[in-house]
């Protein structure tokens, strides 16, 4: 499909999540913290766009993600929203600002909400956050719920390897996704689990569910936009496919401008202003 032919399409509402899974249509989501990557996705023609605390390591270079705080996701969900057309637009609650005290947890939705305009908040946790979680619904906002492998509790775990490998594990996984879908979230990502038990869910609920190293039986996928493009070469997860090396791009263009400036190649005759009777651009 080309560009322009994707880019007519409408905009992508929580509605419009729900009947794509009805339809058996896969729904596809990447991150995007920023105006211009925010603008070149959405333009490409993807369905939801993430403004993930991932912003903290990609974006921040922070270890993990519970450095990120209210104002900096509110400032990448405001950046985002200004260059986004069609995508859904999904804000992850950061850490800290929605766990377990619901009144709290409501007022930090509703900055969210208000002062970025975006349409959904992502919410880590399953059981646990239900009364902030389903508060959180009542004053009218969508939520994503987010379960499997959570970023925010990496200390819980104490690392980011695969989730529910064990019965136990599994069972508690499931009970969560049915009662997130009970206290009515749109959609759920499951993170890092076993792909026959992501089926499983996926097959149980009625919400769509996105994975993202979660095998391929789920409703859709969503990977960080810098890992996919090659942007970011430290160490990826085997659930990452790069689709791109824009980082060997970036260092190239950067490498010939250094050379180019070194050698007075750069700028040119053309590139200079030498008539400005002439010349206007
Ligand atoms: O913050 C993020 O990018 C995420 C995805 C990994 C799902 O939560």
């Amino acid at each position: 499909m080309s560009v322009n032919k994707i880019a007519d399409k409408n905009k992508v509402t929580v509605q419009i999540f729900r009947k794509m899974k009805e339809k058996g249509q896969k729904i596809s989501m990447l991150t995007a913290y920023d105006y211009t990557m925010a603008k070149l996705v959405d333009q490409a023609g993807i369905d939801a766009i993430l403004v993930g605390d991932s912003a903290g390591n990609v974006m921040a270079g922070y270890e993990t993600t519970l450095s990120v705080t209210l104002d900096e996701i509110i400032y990448h969900a405001k950046s985002v929203k200004r260059a986004v057309k069609n995508a859904l637009i999904v804000v992850d609650m950061p850490f800290g600002t929605c766990s377990g005290d619901p009144k709290d947890s409501l007022h930090n939705a509703i900055r969210i909400m208000r002062e970025t305009g975006a349409e959904a908040l992502k919410i880590e946790g399953g059981e646990e956050l239900l009364p902030d979680i389903r508060k959180i619904i009542a004053a009218g906002i969508p939520v994503m719920g987010h379960l499997g492998l959570m970023p925010q509790s990496v200390h819980q775990y104490g690392g980011f390897g695969l989730r529910a490998k064990s019965e136990m594990e599994a069972q508690k996984l499931k009970n969560d996704a049915a009662l997130l879908e009970e206290a009515g979230c749109f959609a759920v990502t499951l993170e890092k689990v076993p792909a026959a038990l992501a089926e499983e869910i996926a097959l149980s609920l009625r919400i769509p569910v996105i994975g993202i190293g979660a095998g391929s039986q789920v409703d859709g996928q969503v990977l960080v936009v810098h890992d996919m493009l090659g942007l970011n070469q430290e160490f990826l997860p085997k659930f990452v496919r790069k689709y791109a090396e824009l980082g060997d791009t970036v260092k190239k263009a950067v490498n010939d401008y250094i050379l180019d400036v070194k050698n007075s190649d750069f700028p040119s005759v053309s590139e200079s202003y030498e008539n400005p009777t002439k010349e206007v651009v």
